[in-house]
């Protein structure tokens, strides 16, 4: 995080970008969750100082911006390491082994569930489905699926991830997904970051 992250900043920072937001919607509670991911973009995670100004900017209760902030699982309320890997471990997946990955991920990363590897590299989180539950086991790193996971397709992700400083995206994933057979042992995942 460079930007400085203060509520009076925050309002000088994102006024006018999200009064720009604003204007593709109906009211102004229509645009909290855009502002929310404006703030979260420009400052690396969003809390209570961003709900503030939030709430401040679009003339709304704050209440309704924490509600938003706290349920969806794409903002972030801390700060988080370069790769954030979101392990779903709904029951689809559940059945499907990913307890068995999380373990793998705690023990390889030296972390709990909810924790940065000390390198700054890696945040580990738990979520409910990703919408991918055909491909189960699931995980999103960043912004991009990986699917039919097993402890090996993880360990190879995560040595790529390691050894590479270039951001996986959806491109890449979409691309990889095109391949991936939903029920063989290469898929989306082995295509890597
Ligand atoms: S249950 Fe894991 S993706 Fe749906």
């Amino acid at each position: 995080m460079t930007a400085e992250y203060s509520r009076q900043a925050i309002i000088a920072d994102l006024t006018a970008p999200i009064a720009d937001i604003v204007k593709r919607y109906p009211t102004q509670r229509s645009a909290i969750m855009p502002a929310l991911y404006l703030a979260q973009e420009k400052y690396g995670f969003i809390d209570e100082t961003a709900y503030q100004a939030i709430s401040e900017i679009l003339d709304v209760p704050e209440i309704w911006v924490f509600e938003l902030a706290s349920f969806y699982t794409l903002y972030k309320n801390k700060n988080i390491g370069k790769y954030h890997l979101q392990l779903c471990t709904n029951v689809p997946c559940m059945l499907r082994g990913a307890y068995d990955l999380l373990d793998h991920l705690q023990t390889r990363l030296g972390i709990n569930q909810g924790d940065t590897s000390t390198d700054g590299l890696f945040t580990l989180t738990t979520v409910e489905c990703i919408g991918s539950c055909d491909l189960a086991p699931a995980m999103m790193v960043n912004e991009t699926y990986h699917t039919n996971l097993s402890k090996e397709r993880v360990d190879k992700l995560l040595d790529q991830l390691s050894q590479s400083s270039i951001k996986p995206s959806v491109e890449e994933n979409n691309a990889a997904t095109d391949k991936g057979p939903s029920t063989g042992t290469e898929s989306s995942a082995g295509n890597g970051p």
